[in-house]
């Protein structure tokens, strides 16, 4: 099993943000996930396709989008262009996600639908052999370092099982919550890829953290 670690920028100290992403990259962070937050979708503002744009160059690592914003298709354009690899987006800030999907992949991107704590899974059904990533919530989006639901590790399991069911290589990331302390119980209920924000920005050795996490996804593998 492949394990990626995506330090969310979102806990990054925004006064020196060039500086703290060529910290985690030389920490190890295997992507980039930048939170778009609309005041709207959901109650926080945070950063848009300029900062996007403005970090690509320091960034050899995928770009990894998560839109919380409504309506979703007019900004999908701008953050390809800004250099994202992957932009997902949540079906209920959608009226045609299929349609979401097909324009992400129109401009080069890789798709990821996001399921919030309480989005069923039926919106995998005809969607998922267009999708590259699913994102799980494990809090409901809008603020990092809130504590991770953990009735998300069955919705995990469940997806999984969907995945490998489809025989497609479709990533499973989760975002919220995700600590050094959990992240083997997350990645046993099917997770590989781990979105981390607090737990990482708030560390005071980047290295060390991810490298930690590193370690714990080593000991759930064996
Ligand atoms: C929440 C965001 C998350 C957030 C995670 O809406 O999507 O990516 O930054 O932060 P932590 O890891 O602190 O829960
Ligand atoms: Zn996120």
């Amino acid at each position: 099993m492949v394990y990626r670690i995506a330090p969310s920028i979102l806990s990054a100290d925004f006064a020196r943000l060039g500086e703290e992403v060529r910290a985690v990259l030389s920490a190890g962070a295997d992507l980039i996930h930048f939170d778009v937050m609309d005041n709207h979708y959901v109650p926080n503002l945070s950063i848009g396709p300029l900062v996007c744009e403005a970090l690509k160059p320091h960034v050899k690592v995928p770009i990894d989008v998560h839109l919380m914003v409504k309506p979703v298709d007019r900004i999908v354009p701008d953050f390809a262009r800004a250099g994202a690899s992957i932009i997902s987006f949540h079906p209920e800030a959608s009226d045609h996600v299929d349609r979401t999907i097909a324009l992400i992949r129109e401009h080069g991107c890789r798709a990821g639908l996001v399921l919030n704590p309480a989005t069923p899974l039926a919106c995998l059904d005809f969607t998922l052999e267009n999708l590259d990533l699913v994102l799980v919530m494990s809090v409901n989006p809008g603020f990092g370092g809130q504590k991770f639901i953990a009735g998300t590790l069955d919705k995990l399991r469940a997806v999984r099982e969907r995945i490998d069911r489809s025989g497609r290589d479709v990533w499973l990331e989760i975002d919220g919550g995700v600590k050094t302390e959990n992240i083997a119980q997350i990645a046993r209920a099917g997770a590989d890829t781990f979105v981390a924000g607090s737990a990482i920005f708030g560390a005071a050795d980047y290295a060390a953290t991810i490298e930690n996490m590193r370690q714990e996804l080593a000991r759930s593998a064996a």
